[in-house]
């Protein structure tokens, strides 16, 4: 391996001769001294380099360096007078790599907005924050692997291209190989017999229904993978393509899926404390002011339990005004959300036992014949993070629901068969991860946290 600028700045091997590679973040350039601050990605710290440009003639490479050039520097590694520092490398010599030029390139050492920076998602993780937000987002994938082999859940890769609509909400990409400019018909419908699957199909909205498939063989399962949604949502919430953890569990009723949940939930929290120390410290400073303080008193307290129908009694009651209006049987809006997490109860709340009109159909009934055994995470600065529920283990209940939402059991005949060979009570949810990290580093857009947002209207990159 190379040396890296994160472990070079732990080292207390001193006088010793290192190359290092990276991209200049700033060039200040005296008569005599040249000094440069290079970064590798690997920390947001970056290595502070001194040159002494007479002593080894470097002004000719000196003068094509500048900010966002690549370069290796090789020099002596001494304890650096700086405060800021403690060690800093005395350059010697330099391979210019690659030139940048200072006319064109777009990141100059002022702060940028985001959503100039969303402009050029090409050169943003050069940024401090992306860099941070991208190096977070990594360790919470690892620690959401960690938490589940550790306990016994297999990893089960479900299929990005599907037949059905697992949601039931009709919020899918259509795919399809049929020409655009001449499709072929057939008694003024669309003859999908010669399209590529000889039927329509889609990208996922949720790999769960393949879940169910496995968990009911393997008792504890787990996908991760990106899921896809034509909502035509414009928040700082909503994503048409994002990655979706979902578990699922056989033997399971909703109590044990809350426990689940919230053991999962705290365990990540935990992990990027203990593993992004210098950036949860940035998004702490620069981000979203006492978010580790938020983070650990999440993880120490148990989360609230409350009934969709508690909610909306405190919500009817509410002494505020929201802009959408509270009302049973309807949907709760992210302000609603919020009120309870943030005003109510200052942190986490789950809340279960929804209508079953604004829930999906495979949801458990439960006796009342008006709710469905549902449960959402919610949390404060966000709302949802976490959707999921009982699963519906009765074969004829199941029907039932299906045929109430127009849609057709046929299309489901695998699904139901998983009912009529050694049903069991089974629940799951679903985690929204860019919504994860939101809540971690504390970033206000959806479109902040993953490398390539794609949102209504844009698919750039
Ligand atoms: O509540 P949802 O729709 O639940 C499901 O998809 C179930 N199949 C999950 C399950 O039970 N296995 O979505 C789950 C989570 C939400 O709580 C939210 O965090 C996230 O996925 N989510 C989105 N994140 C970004 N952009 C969107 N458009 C999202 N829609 C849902
Ligand atoms: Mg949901």
């Amino acid at each position: 391996m190379k040396n890296r600028i994160k472990d070079i700045l732990k080292t207390t091997a001193k006088e010793q001769e290192i190359t290092v590679e990276g991209w200049i973040r700033t060039k200040r350039d005296s008569k005599n001294l040249c000094f440069f601050e290079l970064s590798d990605g690997s920390s947001l710290k970056n290595l502070q380099i001194i040159i002494d440009k007479e002593k080894y003639n470097l002004t000719a490479e000196i003068d094509r360096l500048s900010t966002g050039a690549s370069a290796a520097i090789t020099g002596i590694l001494v304890e650096s007078p700086g405060k800021n520092q403690s060690v800093e490398l005395q350059g010697q010599s330099i391979e210019v790599i690659g030139e940048a030029s200072p006319e064109t390139y777009p990141l100059q050492k002022k702060r940028h907005s985001f959503e100039f920076l969303r402009e050029i998602a090409h050169l943003r993780p050069r940024t401090n924050t992306f860099a941070a937000v991208t190096r977070v987002r990594s360790t919470l994938s690892f620690a959401v692997h960690k938490f589940f082999q550790e306990n016994d859940f297999v990893y089960v890769h479900t299929p990005i291209i599907s037949a059905s609509d697992a949601e039931g909400a009709g919020e899918m990409f259509q795919i399809t190989t049929l020409p655009m400019e001449n499709v072929p018909m057939v008694d003024g419908e669309v003859d999908y017999s010669k399209d590529f699957f000889g039927k329509p199909a889609n990208l996922t909205v949720s790999g769960q229904l393949e879940g169910e498939i496995y968990a009911t063989a393997l008792k504890d399962i787990y996908t991760f993978g990106p899921t896809f949604r034509a909502e035509n949502s414009n928040t700082s919430r909503h994503l048409a393509e994002f990655w979706m953890i979902e578990p699922e569990m056989a033997f399971c009723t909703l109590e044990g899926n809350m426990e689940i949940a919230e053991k999962f939930l705290k365990y990540v929290l935990q992990y990027v404390l203990d593993n992004s120390k210098e950036d949860m410290n940035f998004f702490n400073s620069f981000v979203q002011k006492g978010i580790i303080d938020d983070i650990k008193h999440v993880i120490k307290s148990p989360f609230t339990h409350l009934t969709y129908t508690e909610a909306v009694d405190i919500l009817l009651k509410a002494d505020v005004k929201f802009e959408f209006p509270v009302e049973w049987g309807h949907d709760l809006q992210s302000e609603h959300e919020r009120y309870l997490t943030e005003k109510v109860y200052n942190g986490p709340v789950i809340l279960t036992d929804y209508p079953q009109g604004i829930k999906a159909f495979y949801m458990k009934q439960n006796d009342d014949g008006k709710t469905v055994r549902a449960m959402d995470i919610l949390v404060p600065r966000l709302g949802e993070i976490i959707g999921g529920s009982e699963r519906e283990s009765d074969l004829e209940k199941l029907k039932t629901r299906l045929s109430e939402q127009d849609l057709d059991p046929k299309d489901y005949w695998w699904y139901l068969e998983l009912r009529q060979y050694g049903t069991v009570p089974h629940s799951g949810f679903g985690l929204g991860f860019e919504r994860l990290v939101q809540y971690v580093t504390g970033m206000q857009n959806i479109r902040d946290v993953i490398p390539f947002p794609r949102t209504v209207g844009s698919a750039e990159f």
